[in-house]
């Protein structure tokens, strides 16, 4: 075991090198393709992100920190945001968020800020290694057993949700919701022109992709200016081909890269690659979700925070416009993606923190983010008639199918291994060298 001074210092080191050169896009440039513009182009920084970015602390007395800014992604948040507002008009709110999916900019700026012990007042992280193998592992977070308790969530959220935000039987964040990555959003006029259906296995997946490619539509939507949507696909490759256990076996170490199941989901991810458009790497998430709702490409793998943007952004119809199939061979399985907020150690307002995480952690606060965000609540007892179809039927998939955690969205391994997965699958994408794509996670792996 390093030393944690040691660990954190090459954890800081690691994040800030990728951001630095791994995804080309700054946290004011959010959109990539031509289409883009018009949509996730409006990357409404808030004020927080130059502040932020220099190691400020806010004026305000809640500083939020995500990653949730532009079309897609905020909606949720500033709903939250004004909840808040509305039942504490005396504390002032700063919205900090920094652009760039999947936190490709705002880890680093967090990782910048928290090494500077200067927090910001409360931060989106995911549960599980995000969680608990950097900020809790380097000292950083307050335990919330008590909060817990005066809140009565003890029994609220899913215990393997609680577990995944614990550490030596301490909780330390709440989560807001659930999102899942092993889910194709497709354009359902463009299967239906094509006489198609939803394919269930990477066979079937193969024959509706030849068709579309045969018929000029772009198969699979690919927007991976920022790395991490090539290795959500990988990933969930992986779970359909190793299955639930050994997906989790994979990244405990207990298999290796070199075995052959490991090495198919490797050649099945070089041959999906096969069929995505071939401007993907200037587009980023919205951009290539865009292509769907167009009806230029078929289908698209993103987790449901798609669905938030295709229905509230886009204005599209679920089960009219656009569908939904689980990823095929993963049927049963369930890629959990939890964004929760925790109590920094060090802040100034502790209790306006606190006030901040009972209402996200509340029925109602739930209720209000996350029909917009297209996730569905973490708590077990939310209000179902919030949500749409796509909302209910995930909901009932959650409570029955076997939890996989996300490597792209840092759950399923530290934040080190997953900067490194990401450099050697976007070395994948271009190069196609399942060898060294596998060999380099081996080597990511053994240098843990
Ligand atoms: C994930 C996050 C989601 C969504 C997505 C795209 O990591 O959990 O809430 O924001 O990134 O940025």
């Amino acid at each position: 075991m390093m030393k944690k001074g040691m660990w954190w210092m090459g954890l800081l080191g690691l994040i800030l090198i990728i951001a630095a050169c791994g995804s080309g896009s700054s946290g004011t440039e959010e959109s990539g393709g031509e289409a883009g513009e018009q949509q996730s182009g409006e990357t409404k920084e808030s004020s927080g992100n130059e502040e932020a970015a220099a190691g400020n602390s806010s004026e305000a007395d809640l500083e939020i920190f995500s990653w949730w800014t532009g079309a897609g992604e905020e909606a949720g948040l500033n709903a939250l945001i004004d909840l808040f507002q509305e039942k504490h008009p005396d504390i002032t709110v700063e919205n900090a968020a920094v652009a760039g999916g999947a936190g490709t900019n705002a880890k680093a700026v967090l990782a910048t800020r928290m090494q500077g012990n200067d927090p910001p007042s409360t931060f989106q992280v995911h549960a599980g290694a995000e969680l608990n193998e950097s900020w809790v592992a380097a000292d950083k977070m307050e335990p919330l057993n008590d909060f817990y308790e005066e809140e009565g969530l003890m029994d609220k959220f899913p215990q393997e949700l609680i577990d995944m935000v614990s550490q030596n039987r301490n909780i330390y964040s709440v989560p807001v919701n659930i999102h899942r990555g092993n889910v194709i959003f497709y354009n359902m006029s463009v299967f239906e022109e094509h006489g198609l259906e939803p394919p269930k296995t990477f066979e079937e997946f193969m024959e509706v992709a030849d068709e579309l490619q045969a018929a000029g539509v772009t198969p699979l939507a690919l927007g991976d200016k920022e790395t991490w949507p090539a290795t959500q696909i990988f990933e969930n490759i992986l779970l359909g081909t190793l299955g639930p256990e050994d997906y989790q076996a994979l990244w405990d170490g207990d298999i290796a890269f070199d075995d052959e199941r490991v090495v198919e989901a490797a050649e099945t991810f070089k041959q999906m690659l096969g069929y995505v458009n071939e401007d993907h790497a200037s587009r980023n998430w919205q951009d290539s979700a865009q292509l769907v709702s167009e009806g230029k490409a078929a289908m698209i793998n993103m987790g449901d925070w798609a669905k938030g943007y295709f229905s509230n952004d886009l204005e599209m119809e679920v089960n009219e416009d656009f569908g939904y199939f689980t990823f095929p061979e993963t049927e049963g399985n369930f890629m959990v993606i939890s964004d929760t907020f925790g109590l920094p150690s060090g802040v100034e307002n502790e209790d306006q923190v606190k006030e901040f995480l009972a209402l996200l952690g509340s029925v109602e606060g739930q209720d209000t983010f996350n029909p917009l965000k297209g996730s569905i609540p973490a708590r077990v007892d939310a209000d179902e008639s919030n949500y749409d179809e796509y909302g209910t039927d995930t909901i009932e998939d959650f409570r029955e199918a076997s939890l996989a955690p996300s490597l792209a969205h840092g759950s399923a391994a530290s934040e080190g291994y997953l900067t490194k997965a990401n450099q050697a699958v976007n070395i994948f994408v271009t190069q196609g060298d399942t060898n060294r794509l596998l060999q380099s996670l081996e080597n990511a792996r053994s240098a843990q």
